[in-house]
């Protein structure tokens, strides 16, 4: 079964071709991050216009280097939600125009669910399973039950924590998208017990046995740290380093309250799985706390390869293999959602 899959819900144009043997074919992106990085943030007509400029030849090029024909494709998956609508839009009328001229299956894919079933592309990890969802728009744990099953069990109140860390980082003067950026100057701090001391942050709501997460706390916590001093290279590092390692700990301890509240639930699963995926899940630290948080919890971490940590074509088309194998093929008159919760998705 080979899939094509479609991505342009945010500032990446991602389109790949991948079999139901987890193969990757073929598997391109093109970043817009230097459109929008003078605006300091994704500009949405600006995104929109950018996935239009490139969608054809990219569609063209990923179909050459998987070297088959369209004739060839058992289904045609795109992003239909949730994410930018101008953009949700020209990626999913480009696949619905393909579905239709070559009389394919038109897969419409939830690009939360995408982010959720990304691990099965690497390995059969079997459901029920913890998924911690960290992106630019989301923070949330949920439980995956079945394709188009999952629980939600917690979300943000305020930013989500990619939010969190970019807007951080601009306050720092790093430039869009300040995560990778911030855990880059972070890595530039030789002691992180110092770095703490210095600059003490704290988990938000950590007496709260609510699974929750806060994040605008935090922000205004480093922007009275930025404006309370001169800085130096050296102090910029420490701050980064500080609000890193909160944001880890944070992610790890809420992680933990869900791991104990799945295990109550699911007494009988044997090693269960706990996924990270999205965006900020490609950071180093927050990888080693939630590790660490796994093992302590009888837990198995997984978390997909770094380039499919941030969007791409490939989770789509996979996402995609998932939903037809499943039967849930859609109609062409399906509609773009700026919004589309998961749990949504069993109606
Ligand atoms: O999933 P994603 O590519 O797009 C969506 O938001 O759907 O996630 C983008 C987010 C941005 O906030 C970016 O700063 C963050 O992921 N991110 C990181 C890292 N790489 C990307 N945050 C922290 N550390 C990183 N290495
Ligand atoms: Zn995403």
């Amino acid at each position: 079964m080979n899939i094509l899959g479609i991505e342009t819900s945010c500032d990446e144009t991602g389109v790949a071709v991948i079999n139901d043997r987890r193969e990757v074919l073929s598997h391109l992106v093109l970043s817009q991050i230097k459109d929008h990085q003078i605006f300091g943030g994704v500009v949405p007509e600006i995104a929109a216009r950018a996935h239009l400029d490139h969608i054809d030849a990219l569609v063209q090029a990923a179909m050459r280097e998987a070297k088959i024909d369209f004739d060839q494709l058992d289904g045609v998956a795109a992003t239909c939600g949730p994410g930018l609508i101008g953009g949700v839009m020209v990626g999913m009328m480009a696949g619905k125009a393909i579905a239709l001229a070559h009389n394919k299956p038109f897969l419409a894919v939830n690009h939360l669910e995408a982010h959720a079933l990304t691990p099965r592309l690497i390995t059969d990890i079997p459901f029920p399973y913890l998924v911690l969802l960290v992106s630019g728009g989301h923070t949330q744990i949920l439980v995956a039950e079945d394709i188009g099953v999952y629980h939600l069990w917690a979300s943000t109140r305020d930013d989500a924590v990619g939010e969190c860390f970019d807007k951080c980082a601009k306050m720092m003067g790093l430039p869009y998208p300040g995560g990778p950026h911030l855990e880059q100057l972070a890595a530039q701090c030789p002691d992180l017990a110092a770095a703490k001391a210095r600059y003490p942050l704290a988990i938000p709501m950590q007496h709260s046995k609510e699974i929750a997460f806060s994040f605008s706390g935090l922000k205004t916590a480093v922007r009275n740290m930025i404006m309370g001093e001169e800085h130096t290279d050296a102090t910029r590092a420490m701050l980064a380093a500080s609000l890193q390692a909160v944001l880890a700990d944070t992610l790890a301890f809420r992680a933990g309250q869900a791991m104990a509240k799945f295990k109550q639930l699911y007494p009988q699963k044997q090693t269960p799985a706990l996924i990270v995926c999205g965006g900020v899940s490609a950071n180093q630290s927050i990888r080693a706390a939630l590790h660490a948080a796994a093992q302590k919890n009888g837990f198995h971490l997984s978390a997909p390869p770094m380039e499919y940590c941030t969007d791409n074509g490939a989770m789509i088309a996979w996402a995609g293999v998932e939903l037809l194998q499943a039967g849930r093929i859609a109609p062409l008159t399906v509609k773009a959602r700026p919004r589309w919760p998961l749990e949504e998705l069993k109606e």
